[in-house]
C-alpha cells in the first residue's frame, strides 16, 4: 500500500474481532531513559467472528518489541512478524497466553498520546488509540478485558504511582531504592479506558456515600502547591454523583474514584476507569485565578467524565464509528446536570450558542459528517463537535418526542440489556423504541445524514374560521458524499401568543379539546400543514420552543412580530432567540448599507428594546446579559453568501457604540447595581450579576469615554474575582490608551508562577482587534512562557488569535493564514492532534472572497505538499481542498 496516501476506515467494513482477551496483566518498569513492559494476555478465538480465527494481528506501533511468548515457550523471530504499525502471529491456537515485553521512551513523546510525561510524571492517554503504543494489543473497544496493573519505579521520583480499579498490593524493594504496586480493575474494560500515573503528585480527599450506603473515597491528585485549587471540582464530583442517583438511578461502582489533573493534556479530561485523567484547566480554581467560566466549565467537565462511568465504561461502543454512543448521551447528561444546577433557559442559550458557532459551520462545511460517520481517516479528527454537540442534540429530541419518563425507562432498559457490552448507536434508539413504545424509525436519519436541516415555517389566520394553518417545509443543504437528503423526524416545539402576549390553548383540528399551549408537532414529510382550531384572534407563533431540534428556522417575522415576542414569549430561550433574530436582521442590513457607502444608522426601535430589558427590574441577570449581548462576528457572517469580515467587524463595533452611547445612564446604573461589594460566591445569582455588570461595562468601553476608562482601570486594579479582571483586562487590551501596555504588564508580574492565568494573558493579546495584534503573536511565540509542546498554550495564542480574532486573522494581507500554516507545520511534527485542530480554521476558506480564498487554499496547498504530514493533518487539509 502506498503509505504516502493514508486509506480511510469504514463503518459497512466492520466485522467481529476474530479474537478475544479475557485478562491482561501488565507489568511497567518505569525508567529515566526507558520504559519497559511485560505484558500477558488470555487470548482465545471468538466464536461470534465470522470467520475462522486464522493469524493473529496485533496493533502496536513506536515501540521497540524486545520478546514475544506463547504459553511459556519465547518464539524466535521467524514465528511471528513486526510491521510499523503490527505484530503477527500466523495460526495461534484456539486459547492460549502470550507474553509481549516492549520498550519505550516516554520522555520522547511530544504526542501526548500513549505512555508520556508531564512535568516530570509518568501519564497515560489511550482514548481513542494509543494503548497500541505502549503495549502489542487488540486496541479496539470491542474487545473488553479484566485488567491487573503492577507499577515499579524509583520511590522518590514517582512516590505517587497509580492505575485503574482498586490497589492491590504494594512493597518497597530492598537496596534499590524503588518501589512497587499492583492495581486491580473488577470490570472489563475496553483498552482505550487503561490509566497509568506515576509522580510526586499530592491529593485532596473527600468520600461519598452511596445511595445504597456504600462509602467511596474520591481523590484530586495535583502538583504540589495546587491543593487550594481543588475545592470546587471536590464539590462538582459530589453534586454529580448526587445528580446521577437521582436522575437516572446510577451509582458509583468501585471504592474510589480518582481524578489526576495534569499540565499537558490534548483535550479537556479523559474517562479512565477509576482514574480520570484531567487538563488542569478543567480541574484548578480558585476566585483569584479562575473565571466564571472556568468554575462552570470544571463543573461541566468533572461531571462529564463521572457520568461516563455508565456512559461509555459499563456500557461501551462496539467500534468508533460509534462515538456519539458514549459522546452525544454523555453531554446531553451533563448539559442536564448543569440545567439543574444553575439556571436551565441560560444554559440552554449557552448550549445553543455554542452549537450554532462551532457545528453548523462544521455541517455546511468539507469536514461536515452524520453524527455517527461512514468513514475516516484519522479517528482522533471525528471527536468533534458534529458528534458531541450535535449529537447531545439528537438525544435530547429523543427525550422531547418520549418525554422525561419514557426516556427514563428507556435508559433503564439500555443498561438492562447492555452493561458490561460494546454496542451500537442503533442499539440505543432500540431500548428507547422498546421501552416508550415509539417508532423511532425516520428519526434514526439524524444518525447517518449530516447537514443542518432548514425548516421554513409560514403561518396562515381565517378570522371566519377561527382557524390557523402552519405550513411546515423541511430540506437539507448537500454534504460530502450526500448529495440528496431524506425528509428528517423534527420535534417542532411551539406555542402561539394572542395580542396580549398570553399562550392560546392548542387544538388540532379533530382533537376533542385543546392540550396545553406549548406542544410537539411531529414533523415528518417534507411538506406538512397544521390546522389549529379555536383561534380566536390573529396570533403570533412561538416556533421551536427551547431549540426543539438542532435546524435553521425561517419563518416571516416582522420587526414588530420579533419585538413583541422578545418582550412576551413565555418561553425564555425564544424570549432571547426572537432578540437576536432581529439583531441579526438589523446588523446584516447595516452590513449591506455599509458595503453600499450608505449612512449607518441604528433603528431607535431596537435600542428601546434594549433599554427595557436594561431597565427590567425582574429579569435574571444572567438572563439579560444574554438578551443583551449582540450575535457574534462569527454567527452573522455564517449568515452571508460570502463573508465581509471587515464590513461585520465595523458594523457591529458600530451598533455597540451607538447603543453605549444611546444608553449610557442606564448602562452606568446597571454596572453600579450589580457591582455590589458582596464576597464571591459561584452561585447561578452571583454568575450572572458579574456577567451583566461586565456587559455594561464592555458597551461603556465602547465609548472609551473618561469616565468609562476609570472604571474599566479601577476594575482591572480593585477586583479580586478573576472574572472581573480578565474583563478589564480584555477591554483594555482592544485600546490604544497608556493603561494597555501596563496593566498588561502587571497581570504576567502577577501571574507568572499559574499556567493556566498565564494563558489567559496570551489568549487576550491574541483576540485583541488592534492592527498590531498578528506581529505581537509572532513576537509572543518566542516568550520564555509560551511553550508549543503544551496543547494549552497553542489553544490560547495561535488557536486564540486564529479562532477568536476574524478581523486580525483574516486580515486582506494573507500574514494571518501564512502564520497559522506555519504554526500547523512546526506542530505537525510534535503533536498531530494538536495541529490537526489547528489546521481545521482554514476549513471554511470558500466562505470568503475570491482573494482571501485564493491566499487561504495556497495555504492549504503548501501543507498538503509537505513531506511527513501526519495522517491528522493530511485528512483535514486534503478534505478542504477536496469538497466544493
Ligand atoms: N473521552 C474524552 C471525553 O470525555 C475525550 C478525550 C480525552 C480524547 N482525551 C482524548 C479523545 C484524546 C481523543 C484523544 O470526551
Ligand atoms: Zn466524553
Amino acid at each position: 500500500m502506498d503509505k504516502s496516501t493514508p486509506q480511510a476506515i469504514h463503518l459497512k467494513d466492520y466485522a467481529p474481532p476474530p479474537y478475544l482477551i479475557d485478562t491482561v496483566d501488565l507489568a511497567f518498569d518505569l525508567g529515566e531513559d526507558v520504559t519497559r513492559v511485560r505484558s500477558r494476555l488470555a487470548i482465545r478465538a471468538n466464536p461470534d467472528a465470522a470467520s475462522p480465527a486464522g493469524a493473529l494481528v496485533l496493533d502496536g506501533q513506536d515501540m521497540r518489541l524486545v520478546s514475544v511468548a506463547l504459553d511459556g515457550r519465547t518464539l524466535d523471530p521467524s514465528e511471528y512478524s513486526v510491521g510499523p504499525e503490527s505484530l503477527t502471529i500466523p495460526g495461534p491456537p484456539e486459547a492460549f497466553s502470550l507474553e509481549v515485553v516492549t520498550e519505550l521512551k516516554p520522555q520522547e513523546n511530544t504526542s501526548l498520546s500513549g505512555l508520556y510525561r508531564t512535568s516530570g510524571n509518568f501519564c497515560t492517554q489511550c482514548e481513542a488509540e494509543g494503548f497500541r503504543k505502549i503495549t502489542y494489543f487488540l486496541d479496539r473497544p470491542d474487545v473488553m478485558a479484566r485488567y491487573r496493573t503492577t507499577i515499579t519505579a524509583d520511590a522518590l521520583k514517582y512516590p505517587v504511582m497509580l492505575s485503574n480499579g482498586n490497589l492491590v498490593a504494594s512493597s518497597k524493594m530492598e537496596g534499590d531504592g524503588r518501589h512497587t504496586v499492583t492495581w486491580e480493575d473488577p470490570f472489563a474494560k475496553p483498552s482505550y479506558l487503561f490509566a497509568l500515573v506515576a509522580g510526586v503528585l499530592v491529593h485532596v480527599e473527600d468520600s461519598y456515600v452511596t445511595r445504597s450506603g456504600r462509602t467511596v473515597t474520591l481523590r484530586i491528585y495535583v502538583e504540589p502547591g495546587n491543593q487550594d485549587k481543588c475545592g470546587h471540582a471536590m464539590a462538582s464530583l459530589k453534586k454529580s454523583m448526587a445528580w446521577d442517583e437521582e436522575v437516572f438511578g446510577l451509582e458509583y461502582d468501585l471504592d474510589i474514584f480518582m481524578i489526576v489533573a495534569v499540565g499537558d493534556f490534548n483535550m479537556g479530561a479523559m474517562e479512565n476507569k477509576g482514574l480520570n485523567v484531567f487538563n488542569t484547566k478543567y480541574v484548578l480554581a480558585k476566585p483569584e485565578t479562575a473565571t466564571d467560566t472556568d468554575f462552570l466549565g470544571v463543573e461541566a467537565v468533572v461531571a462529564h467524565e463521572y457520568f461516563h462511568n455508565w456512559t461509555g465504561n459499563r456500557v461501551t461502543c462496539r467500534d468508533w464509528f460509534q462515538l456519539s454512543l458514549k459522546e452525544g448521551l454523555t453531554v446531553f447528561r451533563d448539559q442536564e446536570f448543569s440545567s439543574d444546577m444553575h439556571s436551565r433557559p441560560v444554559k440552554r442559550i449557552a448550549d445553543v450558542q455554542r452549537l450554532r458557532a462551532a457545528q453548523f459551520p462544521e455541517d455546511s462545511g468539507p469536514m461536515a459528517h452524520p453524527v455517527r460517520p461512514d468513514s475516516y481517516i484519522e479517528i482522533n479528527n471525528f471527536y468533534t463537535t458534529t458528534v458531541y454537540e450535535k449529537g447531545a442534540e439528537v438525544v435530547r429530541m429523543i427525550h422531547t418526542l418520549l418525554g422525561a419518563d419514557g426516556f427514563r425507562k428507556g435508559m433503564d432498559l439500555y443498561f438492562e440489556r447492555h452493561d458490561g457490552q460494546a454496542v451500537t448507536c442503533d442499539d440505543f434508539v432500540a431500548a428507547m423504541e422498546d421501552a416508550a413504545g415509539k417508532d423511532l424509525g425516520q428519526f434514526r436519519r439524524w444518525y447517518s445524514q449530516a447537514g443542518t436541516p432548514e425548516l421554513a415555517v409560514t403561518g396562515e389566520y381565517d378570522a371566519a374560521a377561527r382557524t390557523y394553518r402552519l405550513t411546515v417545509r423541511q430540506s437539507c443543504p448537500p454534504t460530502p458524499g450526500q448529495p440528496t437528503k431524506l425528509p428528517f423526524h423534527i420535534p417542532l416545539a411551539l406555542g402561539l401568543l394572542d395580542p396580549s402576549g398570553a399562550d392560546i390553548p392548542l387544538r388540532l383540528a379533530g382533537e376533542p379539546g385543546p392540550a396545553g399551549t406549548s406542544r410537539v408537532l411531529d414533523v415528518t414529510g417534507p411538506e406538512q400543514v397544521f390546522e389549529f382550531v379555536d383561534v380566536p384572534r390573529q396570533p403570533v407563533p412561538s416556533l421551536l420552543r427551547g431549540f426543539s431540534a438542532p435546524v435553521k428556522l425561517r419563518a416571516p417575522y416582522t420587526d414588530d412580530d420579533l419585538t413583541f415576542l422578545m418582550a412576551h414569549d413565555g418561553d425564555a430561550f425564544n424570549r432571547w432567540e426572537a432578540g437576536q433574530t432581529l439583531a441579526t436582521r438589523l446588523l446584516l442590513d447595516l452590513v449591506a448599507d455599509r458595503a453600499e457607502n450608505r449612512p449607518l444608522e441604528l433603528s431607535p426601535g431596537f435600542i428601546d428594546a434594549f433599554s427595557r430589558i436594561l431597565k427590567d427590574p425582574d429579569l435574571d441577570p444572567a438572563f439579560a446579559a444574554q438578551a443583551l449581548t449582540l450575535p457574534s462576528e462569527g454567527y452573522l457572517g455564517q449568515q452571508m453568501p460570502v463573508i465581509d469580515v471587515d464590513g461585520i467587524h465595523e458594523v457591529r463595533t458600530f451598533a455597540r457604540r451607538a447603543i453605549a452611547g444611546r444608553l449610557r445612564d442606564d448602562l452606568l446604573a446597571t454596572y453600579r447595581a450589580m457591582g455590589g461589594n458582596e464576597p464571591f460566591s459561584i452561585d447561578a445569582a452571583a454568575i450572572g450579576r458579574r456577567a451583566l455588570k461586565n456587559l455594561a461595562l464592555g458597551y461603556l468601553m465602547a465609548l472609551e469615554d473618561a469616565e468609562a476608562v476609570e472604571l474599566c482601570v479601577g476594575q482591572f486594579h480593585n477586583a479580586q474575582a478573576m472574572t472581573d479582571v480578565i474583563a478589564a483586562l480584555g477591554l483594555l487590551a482592544d485600546t490604544r490608551l497608556p493603561q494597555r501596555e501596563s496593566a498588561l504588564r502587571r497581570f504576567y508580574d502577577l501571574w507568572k508562577d499559574e499556567p493556566l492565568v498565564v494563558d489567559k494573558w496570551f489568549s487576550i493579546q491574541a483576540m485583541s482587534e488592534r492592527p498590531e495584534t498578528l506581529d505581537e503573536v509572532a513576537a509572543l511565540l518566542a516568550h520564555p512562557a509560551f511553550e508549543i509542546r503544551n496543547p494549552n498554550k497553542v489553544y490560547a495564542l495561535i488557536g486564540g488569535f486564529a479562532g477568536g480574532n476574524p478581523v486580525r486573522f483574516h486580515d486582506a494581507g494573507g500574514g494571518g493564514y501564512r502564520f497559522l500554516a506555519d504554526q500547523v507545520l512546526a506542530l505537525n511534527r510534535l503533536n498531530p492532534q494538536v495541529a490537526s485542530r489547528m489546521v481545521k480554521m482554514f476549513a471554511r476558506w470558500r466562505k470568503y472572497d475570491p482573494r482571501r480564498q485564493s491566499l487561504m487554499r495556497a495555504e492549504l496547498e503548501r501543507i498538503v505538499a509537505t513531506p511527513g504530514l501526519s495522517r491528522d493533518v493530511f485528512e483535514i487539509a486534503s478534505k478542504s481542498l477536496e469538497a466544493s
